[in-house]
């Protein structure tokens, strides 16, 4: 039997990216899938479905209440996965500004997706949840680094990491696991609009295992994190950056 046969995972922001390949991990375990993002989302579900695993899309926002409301309503699930995020609109190149450029509108902007969102989300999930429950909330290498350009992402994906062990408090006696993941630069769609030969560059500049990052690989050990083999982890931040940091 498949290792997650039964179970239902929930991925935000799943449509495309690291997203789609964490929904395509957990699928080919066996478990359906719950994609739910603002933009349209039966792509995904198809190729996951043509790939023989089980899956459905409902529209959600993060930074709505009422809405993850609705995406939970009725719904019994054993993991979440907070990957939704104000990541990509920051890729296209001329967006990265010094922090005495950003207006507090653009910080607002990207910490109600990627804070609030985790917190809302997370919030409106609990009532969903199945004893042994998963949840996994995705940070960012950036975090470790201060990279210029992504003053208020860094302060949004800083947040995420003292969410995470928050939670992993609060939820352990409803036997609910949660952990962070931070994912170096990684070669999803949204990285690669700041070109290819960039993230190349950076891997071979700053990364001791000199290629670039692929979705799978963050994926893969999201999928571990979700998995019962990591039963004994909560509260815990891993890092996935081909040796960039240690940490
Ligand atoms: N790609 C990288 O280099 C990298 C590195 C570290 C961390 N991350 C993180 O990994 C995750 C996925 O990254 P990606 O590269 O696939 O980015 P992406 O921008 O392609 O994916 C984000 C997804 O979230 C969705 N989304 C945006 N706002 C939403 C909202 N309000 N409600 C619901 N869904 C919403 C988008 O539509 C999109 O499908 C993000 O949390 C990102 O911050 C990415």
């Amino acid at each position: 039997m498949k290792s997650l046969a039964g179970e239902t995972i929930v991925v935000t922001g799943g449509s495309q990216g690291i997203g789609l390949a964490i929904a395509k991990n957990v699928a080919a375990k066996g478990a359906h899938v719950l994609i739910t993002d603002i933009q349209d989302g039966s792509d995904a579900v198809k190729e996951i479905e043509d790939a023989g695993g089980s899956a459905e899309f409902r529209k959600g926002d993060v930074t709505s209440e009422e809405s993850m409301r609705a995406v939970f309503k009725d719904t019994k699930i054993d993991g979440l996965v907070n990957n939704a995020a104000y990541f990509a609109p920051l890729m296209i190149p001329g967006n990265l500004k010094p922090f005495t450029e950003i207006t507090v509108e653009e910080f607002e902007k990207v910490m109600s997706v990627n804070t609030t969102g985790v917190f809302i989300a997370t919030k409106e999930a609990v009532p969903s949840f199945n004893e042994g429950a998963r949840i996994v909330n995705i940070s960012s290498g950036t975090i470790m680094k201060g990279t210029p350009g992504f003053f208020h992402y860094i302060a949004s994906k800083a947040a995420v990491v003292g969410m995470t062990r928050s939670m992993a408090k609060e939820l352990a006696d409803k036997k609910i696991r949660v952990n962070a993941i931070m994912p170096g630069l990684t070669a999803s769609p949204a990285s690669l609009q700041a070109g290819e030969d960039r993230i190349q560059q950076r891997a071979e500049a700053s990364q001791i295992i000199k290629r670039a990052i692929q979705p799978e690989d963050v994926a893969n050990v999201i999928g571990f994190l979700l998995s019962h083999e990591s039963g004994m982890m909560t509260g815990q931040v891993v890092n996935v950056d081909g040796g960039n940091v240690f940490y």
